[in-house]
């Protein structure tokens, strides 16, 4: 019996990834993409797909109207949730905006799944959650580690996961949750990491690095984090979390560093800025669990998919005027 699947979210960087592989892995299901469409967006990545099983819906996942028109119209089997305010920075400067969008959001998604007897709800959360560990040491968050997030971002994204595991307890919504490390890959928008060293080396611009540039990140592709949740969505338990990382943790100095010799860039270009306010110091995240219950592992080796990542937004001619710092 073919099913309905929603991808809340699924115009944005990592939802754009997931909506290409879930046509493609669920060959006799529906994908329904029900996206706000925010400055973050890009539709136009979606405009190839030419299955008559996809649709997309403009929609607000923290509007009940919205959300009760989505169910009636589509009756979905499967919700993914990846809609979101994404960028930290912006949850410093309106965090008010993040509780909406990243905590009530998955709360009336989940609410309207109740009323409707959806199968399986899947809320895609993020390493931040658990907060941050010393720069030296070499610990790492397992799923059982306390949620200690130190941004407006992390703090509304741990609400919606805490949400979930109560919504399953309280009225026996299947729900899973993913935790995963940063992203890269192409779609994502400019004001990110990656794509602003690009952008800022292609342009000749000073490429701003926050304080010191020690602090460490986990980073994997988007690709293989869209195939991680599909292996949560197939074989994972209902009511677990899972964290999906790649053990691939670099300094933002090492990396900008790295993006720069793909560049053909001078490391000289980079400034150190004034550093983030509660800048998380090192994340690091064991994803034993994922790989041992799942069998997941991360397809795509490091070096190889940046220098593809430096190549796409190089070809889209990514440069900036005045960059933002990270
Ligand atoms: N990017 C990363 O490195 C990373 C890492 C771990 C987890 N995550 C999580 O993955 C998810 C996707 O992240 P991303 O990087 O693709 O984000 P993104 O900002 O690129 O995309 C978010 C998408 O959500 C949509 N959206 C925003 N508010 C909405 C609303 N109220 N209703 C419906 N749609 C809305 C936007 O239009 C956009 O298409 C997020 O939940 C994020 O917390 C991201």
């Amino acid at each position: 019996m073919p099913r309905t699947i929603v991808i809340a979210g699924g115009a944005g960087f990592i939802g754009i990834a997931f909506t290409h592989l879930a046509l493609e892995h669920y060959p006799e299901d529906r994908i329904v993409v029900f996206d706000k469409l925010t400055y973050a967006s890009d539709i136009r990545a979606l405009d190839d797909i030419r299955s008559s099983r996809y649709s997309f819906i403009r929609g607000d996942i923290s509007s009940p109207g919205d959300v009760e028109g989505l169910f009636r119209r589509e009756h979905p089997d499967i919700i993914v949730n990846l809609a979101a305010e994404s960028h930290v920075d912006r949850s410093i400067e309106d965090p008010a905006l993040f509780i909406r969008t990243n905590t009530e959001g998955p709360a009336v998604l989940m609410a309207a799944a109740v009323r409707h007897g959806l199968s399986r709800f899947h809320q895609v959360s993020t390493d931040e959650v658990y907060g941050d560990l010393p720069i030296e040491g070499d610990g790492s968050f397992s799923e059982d580690s306390p949620l200690r997030p130190s941004s407006p971002y992390s703090a509304s994204k741990a609400a919606a996961d805490q949400l979930a595991l109560a919504f399953m307890r309280t009225y026996g919504l299947e729900v899973t949750v993913s935790r995963c490390c940063n992203c890269f890959g192409p779609h994502q928008h400019q004001e990110k990491f990656i794509p602003t060293i690009i952008a800022s080396a292609l342009s000749g611009h000073p490429v701003p690095i926050y304080g010191s540039g020690l602090n460490v990140r986990e980073w994997i592709t988007s690709a293989d984090h869209a195939r991680a949740i599909l292996a949560i969505l197939d074989r994972g338990r209902p009511g677990e979390i899972y964290n999906t990382g790649s053990g691939v943790r670099l300094s933002n100095i090492e990396l900008a560093g790295m993006l720069l010799s793909i560049l053909g860039r001078d490391r000289s270009l980079i400034r150190h800025t004034e550093d983030r306010k509660g800048h998380d110091r090192r994340y690091s995240i064991s994803s034993e669990k994922i790989r041992q219950e799942l069998g997941f592992v991360p397809q795509d080796s490091f070096i190889p998919s940046l220098e593809k990542t430096v190549a796409w937004y190089a070809a889209r001619g990514l440069s900036s005027s005045s960059p933002d710092v990270l």
